[in-house]
């Protein structure tokens, strides 16, 4: 195990490249398993998730390579179907290979994903859509046991929950649906960008998919698909990060490059309200600085486009130390408030309650000794370690380093000051 020291008093300036997206890698790399040819997959970050996302295409019998930030996989021998309990506890959304698997295997076994610190994760949206394709589902010893002996036929699918949507419950559907006999219809279907990458990714594989990035997405079944080469889109949640990151703590300003300004239009401009100036830079730049008058905000978590849950423990950061009052609401994950908790520790006065967080912001946190908790969580503290007095210890790393490449080194490279030390 591994701890960050980040020394408080940051003044970051400087320029950061922004890395390709976790979320959109995974499920592009599971896709691969419905073709038989070479995939080569670029960008594709060197964090834990997508390494254990490798590790279970190679456990199916793909052969992986892995070049710095370029993958190739060769599914052409894929033996088994079953996706094992000790990788899919380890990273819950290797729940994406059930649908791929079923359209190239005919049946899938993936381990239940356990639940996880922002909430309990469930799946029942996932094998509703799949059910509705034609798989039996049985669930049994914590395992999910779906097969659909004569292949999958197209049909009309509704992927809205309770709690809205779901994004890796729209990508297993269509990638379910792309070898299915006839039409599929999403409705209800998730519109993020990773859906739109995914969808843009089985196209160039010869799949006929249209309307993804809206809520009504049709697939046409196609008999096979091809190889491909793809390079991912910009992690736009690891860019919102590095956004709050020089909101709190930048000299003057610092400059984000290699990002995708349209996949952020709603953290753009919840932290425009709050004072933060941001300027974008050609297509793929943006720089951001800290504001001159800082006031709060109220933020809503909804799907995209609205107000991602993913940079809601980033906002709660930026609000510690923001004068005024910020109130906070996670319609997605009522229950992602772990680092809050942890900011208490470190001076900040929050309370939260039924999934809501009101803040009021302090002049300054104070270090502390922190537990990182989940992946968001575990960054936020990082940008709040920025703006403490003194050092602050960041325990259990390991969670950073399941979603953000190197962040600590990108830091540094800002001009932070963060040690990694062994526990
Ligand atoms: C994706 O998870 C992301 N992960 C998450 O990012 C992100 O927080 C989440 O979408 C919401 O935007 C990846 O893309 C790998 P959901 P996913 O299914 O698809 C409920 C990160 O930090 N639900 O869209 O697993 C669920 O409980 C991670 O990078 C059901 O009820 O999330 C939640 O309340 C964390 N039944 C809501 O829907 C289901 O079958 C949205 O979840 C599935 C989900």
């Amino acid at each position: 195990m591994e701890k960050l020291i980040v020394h408080g008093g940051a003044r970051l300036e400087g320029a950061v490249n922004i890395s390709g997206s976790k979320n959109a890698s995974l499920p592009i790399l599971a896709a691969t398993l419905l073709t038989r040819e070479k995939c080569i997959v670029r960008r594709v970050p060197d964090v834990s998730d997508t390494n254990y996302m490798l590790q279970i295409l190679q456990n199916l019998g793909a052969a992986v390579e892995r070049a710095s930030g370029t993958v190739t996989v060769e599914p052409a021998d894929i033996k088994s179907a079953e996706a094992p309990y000790d990788l899919v506890r380890k990273m819950r959304a290797s729940v994406c290979v059930m649908g791929p698997l079923l359209a190239r295997k005919r049946e899938a076994i993936v381990s239940l994903p356990g639940g996880c610190v922002i909430g309990d994760r469930p799946v029942d949206l996932h094998l509703r859509g799949l059910e509705a394709l034609g798989a039996t589902v049985e669930t049994k010893g914590g395992n999910v046991y779906l097969a659909a002996p004569k292949g999958l036929r197209g049909r009309e699918v509704d992927m809205r929950g309770k709690h809205g949507t779901t994004v890796l419950g729209t990508d297993n559907v269509m990638m379910a649906a792309v070898l299915a006999k006839g039409t599929t219809v999403i409705e209800g279907a998730a519109c993020e960008p990773e859906v739109i990458d995914l969808a843009n990714f089985l196209n160039k594989m010869g799949a006929k998919i249209s309307g993804a990035g809206t809520s009504r997405v049709e697939i046409e079944g196609v008999k096979e698909l091809g190889g491909v080469d793809h390079t991912v889109i910009p992690d736009r949640i690891e860019a919102g990060t590095f956004l709050v990151a020089g909101a709190m703590a930048a000299r003057d300003k610092i400059t984000l490059r290699r990002v995708d300004a349209d996949h952020l239009t709603a953290v753009i401009d919840a932290l425009t309200a709050c004072g933060v100036p941001i300027e974008r830079i050609g297509k793929t730049g943006l720089t951001v600085g800290r504001a001159t008058n800082p006031i709060g905000a109220n933020i809503v978590t909804e799907p995209y486009p609205h107000f991602p849950t993913d940079m809601q423990a980033q906002m709660c950061a930026l609000f510690a130390v923001t004068p005024g009052l910020s109130v906070v609401r996670d319609t997605i994950f009522p229950r992602r408030f772990m680092h809050c908790a942890e900011m208490k520790r470190m001076g900040a006065d929050i309370e939260v309650d039924d999934g809501t967080a009101v803040i009021h912001g302090v002049e300054s946190l104070s270090a502390a000794p922190v537990m990182a908790s989940d992946l968001r969580a575990s960054a936020a503290l990082v940008l709040a370690g920025l703006r403490a007095t003194d050092n602050t210890e960041i325990n259990r790393v390991y969670h950073i380093d399941r979603g953000y490449e190197h962040i600590d080194d990108k830091l540094i490279g800002l001009g932070a000051e963060i040690e990694r030390l062994p526990a």
